[in-house]
């Protein structure tokens, strides 16, 4: 089937004429079209950095030097993309964080109270949020509870029977399973959507954490390839740069001229760019890969240190990503929720050590996730779950 993006966005959107910023029309000269204040900003300290990044100016809304940056890097991840398919500017819109770009789909792609969308369950909170805020249903199709990989045949299923699904989102590696998605599972998903006359679309692949994965999982230089994938990615994981929110959208142009004309026009501030440009330079990304390979190494010793203990079961999410999914054990050696969370709310409250429970997540009973911190951090984590685990079980 030819891909159609008539078939895909909402009627609305299709038909948008977007914002056009004073900046689209005249660049240079007196600036006096934006009712911006050209005295400049008054705030204390402001360094000379600071003065260089014009923050009395709106943001350039187009983000070229960046996304160019980003396609570079990304395009080199890969040898098996033909020079076409290549990621161009054109394939990318830029938000604030990912969880920007999760939201900016629904609107565009989800008619409210109408169309609907699957999640595949355990998977990241923000998506059933979003839904809930655009009034938007959830198909659930779960993934496979031994394996955390994605089913493909029950997603085609569920898209078969209801055209009215309109997004599938897939987080790899997964939250909270930090497993990577098998990518023949994935194609085997695009094939079908592709192949299947009635089924309108797009698969939403949310690589968060996949820098954490063997350089190369990436599959954001496929979206050429298979127009109905979308992949968001984010500088807060890998990148260590959560505070300055900034997420990466990568999809066919067609989808991307929707999702441009519909952000936020200045939703990329001129702070956080000029941190995102510097970040993805190629001095910074070799500095990046050395201490995502730190984390890597940490990841080992903390799970080996942990899988020791009496009353810790087994690892069980995939090795994928900057933290583990480990399950907690009774008395009886059975994974626990009580206990789980009795061993969470002591570390937090007794020890300052803060994980996240998730023993409520599908296939997750007694599970916590703990996220892979520095080597002093991790060495303070496993001595105090030592403590705190035989403490909390011996007494139950
Ligand atoms: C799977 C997944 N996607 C997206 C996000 C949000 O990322 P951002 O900080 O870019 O909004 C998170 C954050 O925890 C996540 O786990």
């Amino acid at each position: 089937m030819t891909f159609d993006i008539t078939k895909l966005a909402r009627p609305q959107i299709l038909t948008l004429e977007p914002y056009r910023c004073a900046r689209d029309d005249f660049k240079e000269g007196i600036l006096l079209d934006a009712n911006e204040n050209t005295h400049g900003p008054s705030f204390i300290e402001m360094t000379e950095a600071e003065k260089d990044l014009d923050l009395n100016r709106y943001p350039d809304p187009h983000q070229q030097e960046l996304k160019s940056q980003i396609i570079n890097f990304r395009n080199k991840e890969r040898t098996d993309i033909s020079e076409t398919e290549k990621l161009k500017i054109a394939n990318l819109c830029l938000g604030v964080g990912s969880d920007e770009s999760i939201d900016a789909l629904m609107r565009d792609f989800i008619v409210p109270s109408k169309e609907k969308m699957i999640i595949c369950p355990p998977t990241y909170g923000m998506y059933s949020i979003c839904a809930v805020v655009n009034d938007v249903e959830i198909v659930k199709v779960p993934l496979d509870l031994e394996t955390f990989d994605i089913i493909p045949k029950d997603i085609l299923a569920a898209l078969k029977k209801d055209p009215l699904i309109k997004l599938v989102y897939i987080t790899s590696p997964g939250n909270p399973t930090g497993k990577k998605i098998d990518e023949g599972l994935l194609l085997e998903l695009l094939k079908g959507i592709e192949e299947n006359d009635s089924i309108n679309a797009l698969v939403v692949l949310d690589e968060a954490y996949i820098d954490f994965a063997p350089t190369g999982s990436s599959l954001c230089t496929y979206v050429n390839k298979h127009p109905n994938l979308v992949v968001l990615q984010t500088l807060s994981k890998a990148f260590a740069l959560a505070g300055i929110r900034l997420g990466i959208t990568y999809a066919t142009p067609e989808v991307s001229i929707l999702l441009n004309s519909t952000k936020y026009p200045y939703n990329i501030s001129n702070l956080t760019s000029d941190v995102a440009i510097r970040a993805t330079k190629e001095a910074s990304l070799i500095e990046t890969k050395n201490k995502i390979n730190k984390i890597i190494e940490q990841r080992g010793i903390v799970l080996e240190k942990l899988l020791k203990l009496k009353y810790i079961g087994k690892n069980r999410g995939g090795l994928d990503s900057n933290f583990i999914l480990i399950e907690i054990l009774n008395k009886d050696l059975k994974p626990d929720n009580e206990i789980a969370n009795k061993v969470y709310l002591t570390l937090a409250n007794e020890k300052k050590i803060i994980v996240r429970f998730r023993g409520k997540e599908l296939g997750c009973t007694g599970c916590l996730r703990v996220s892979i911190g520095t080597a002093e951090e991790n060495a303070v984590l496993v001595e105090q779950f030592d403590n705190v685990l035989n403490k909390i079980v011996e007494a139950n």
